[in-house]
């Protein structure tokens, strides 16, 4: 038998595995967490890892620049870098973060808590003439009950005085509300409670050096794109490379999210992996349909897919009038309604806006490429670094600003994806032949934490030792795990849920014939291969992973 257990239900398998499994923990537990932080675990980290370093090969080392790959305008060049976390506060007001980079939020006095502005909604109810919004957040919205429960008891109504209490039958977002006295809030008792909206800066702010004030204020990066363009004239001065070319960095980037949620989905302290690619304007176009493309086969090429993964074009009235294009690559992660998905990552054409803004200043986001943004005296509102950050083509002898496409993914989101993908229930026979229910991660073997785990049938008649020659065989090339404790059985379907391809077995026949058992975890096909091709055999099958 083999299922897929409903999404919900699914979800909070995924996530009490990675806990027992030790893929990921919540930051700071036994001090009762830090919501919206996270920690890897020993698999966890090799799991992202695994994900960072296939990105960083298959986007950054592995492309060849003297052809051009299937699809691309023409051959492009691919660097590196590695940008600090804090930089020039100066940075942030080019970029547009630190006027625009906020989210709307309402506190609830009586609660204490906080609330997205636009991830609450709510259904009016009235009696007797008086009306009153129960206000709910948006994942509680699809419990109708609870607002019914809730305004029953505002009014003091008892279950057969149900009828008389209107109850309107759809849910309204709170924005729609003028009158925040008639609200009642998600988590409070009384009306009134909630505050009006106010903007929430998602930057995280700090101090740099002995200055406290304003003068040693810096943030931390809320993406990690700023620090590529910004370095982009060291790159073009210190290397040979040439337009077409992209910059590719991963790091830690910050967000002072209102409401952290759904596992990894939403944190406050995540990674990217993001790709600036510079090139000429005229032919930007098809460089953004190269990329959108490039990043959804990668995707796809290690293990995502089905109807659970889309690429999705942003409309026409979606987009920054700079921008020729925006695509979004969404997966169907569990925790979300059917037919909803979450962003994996974007694909956007920026134009030459964050060259310009830090060269000139601060680009009006709504007239880019004609008008600096000016305060109401005419002056600009935040002056560039008046560093010339355009380009001279050495062979035409042309100067412009490059346009940019910029394919940016998060690397915890991409985690969540192939563990969210990777997991299947299913029935495997034990070691006396009894099919046993087991929970198995799927994972394509270029992204397995272990590649291969090695095991002694019993403990005695000299077949640990042979294991740990093979085990230190593998180790040298591959990550691979040993273990001899507890039934044979119990141990594959440890490794099942750790997401190992390949489990070799030393057995009775090892001591005749040299030959040991190799399992597959998706087949559960066995085999018997002599030792000598362990790592050869092992190496084929995962393909160089
Ligand atoms: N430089 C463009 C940029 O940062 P974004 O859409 O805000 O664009 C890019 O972020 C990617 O970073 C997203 O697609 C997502 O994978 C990841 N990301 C953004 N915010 C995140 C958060 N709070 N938690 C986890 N990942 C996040």
């Amino acid at each position: 038998m083999s299922g897929t257990p409903p999404m919900a239900k699914r979800m909070a398998d995924i996530v009490a595995l990675c806990k027992r499994r030790g893929f990921l923990f919540q930051s700071s537990e036994i001090y009762g967490g830090l919501n919206g932080f996270w920690d890897y675990g020993p698999l966890g980290v090799e799991l992202k890892r695994n994900i960072k370093d296939a990105w960083w090969r298959d986007m950054v080392l592995g492309h060849n620049e003297l052809d051009a790959p299937a699809g691309a305008p023409s051959a492009y060049e691919m660097t590196g870098l590695d940008a600090t976390i804090i930089m020039h506060p100066q940075i942030w007001k080019c970029s547009g973060h630190y006027d625009l980079f906020h989210d709307f939020m309402v506190d609830c006095r009586e609660s204490k808590k906080r609330y997205r502005h636009d991830q609450v909604r709510g259904r009016w109810a009235e009696f007797e003439g008086e009306r009153i919004f129960v206000a709910t957040t948006v994942e509680a919205a699809e419990e109708d009950e609870d607002t019914r429960r809730r305004a029953m008891k505002h009014f003091k109504l008892r279950p057969k005085d149900a009828e008389r209490l209107a109850l309107s039958d759809t849910f309204t977002s709170l924005d729609r509300v003028d009158d925040m006295t008639r609200v009642l809030g998600p988590d409070a008792k009384s009306l009134g409670t909630l505050t009006p909206p106010r903007e929430f800066n998602l930057m995280f702010k700090t101090f740099v050096g002995a200055l406290s004030g304003e003068e040693g204020a810096a943030f931390l990066r809320p993406e990690t794109a700023q620090g590529i363009f910004v370095n982009f004239k060291n790159v073009v001065d210190s290397t040979r490379v040439r337009v077409p070319f992209g910059i590719a960095q991963i790091g830690k980037s910050f967000r002072n999210e209102i409401t952290p949620r759904n596992f990894t989905f939403r944190s406050r302290e995540f990674e990217q992996m993001e790709i600036e690619f510079f090139c000429r304007p005229t032919t930007s176009a098809e460089w953004y349909r190269y990329w959108r493309d490039r990043r959804m086969r990668w995707y796809l090429e290690l293990g995502l897919g089905g109807d659970r993964l889309r690429l999705r074009e942003h409309d026409r009235d979606e987009l920054s009038h700079y921008s020729t294009g925006t695509a979004d690559i969404e997966y169907a992660f569990p925790f979300l309604p059917p037919g909803e998905f979450g962003e994996l990552e974007g694909i956007a054409h920026r134009g030459d806006f964050d060259l310009r803004s830090h060269m000139e200043g601060k680009l009006d986001p709504a007239t880019n490429p004609l008008r600096l943004e000016v305060d109401s005296d005419g002056k600009p509102r935040w002056r560039g670094s008046g560093k010339d950050l355009s380009y001279r083509d050495d062979l035409t002898n042309d100067r412009f600003v490059p346009h940019v496409i910029e394919p940016s993914a998060g690397a915890d989101r991409a985690a969540l994806a192939f563990l969210c993908e990777a997991y299947h229930e299913d029935e495997a026979p034990d070691e006396d032949g009894v099919m046993r229910k087991r929970a198995v991660l799927r994972f394509h073997p270029r992204l397995a934490p272990i590649k291969a785990a090695v095991f002694p049938l019993v403990k005695k008649d000299g077949m640990p030792e042979i294991a740990k020659e093979v085990y230190s065989t593998l180790k040298r090339r591959l990550s691979v795990f040993y273990d001899e404790k507890g039934a044979v059985g119990r141990r594959y379907r440890r490794q099942d849920e750790a997401g190992t391809p390949y489990c070799i077995t030393v057995d009775g026949q090892t001591l005749v014939d040299r030959t040991v058992t190799l399992r597959d975890r998706d087949s559960l096909e066995q085999c018997r291969i002599r030792i000598d091709d362990c790592v050869s055999e092992i190496e084929t099958r995962i393909g160089g992973a």
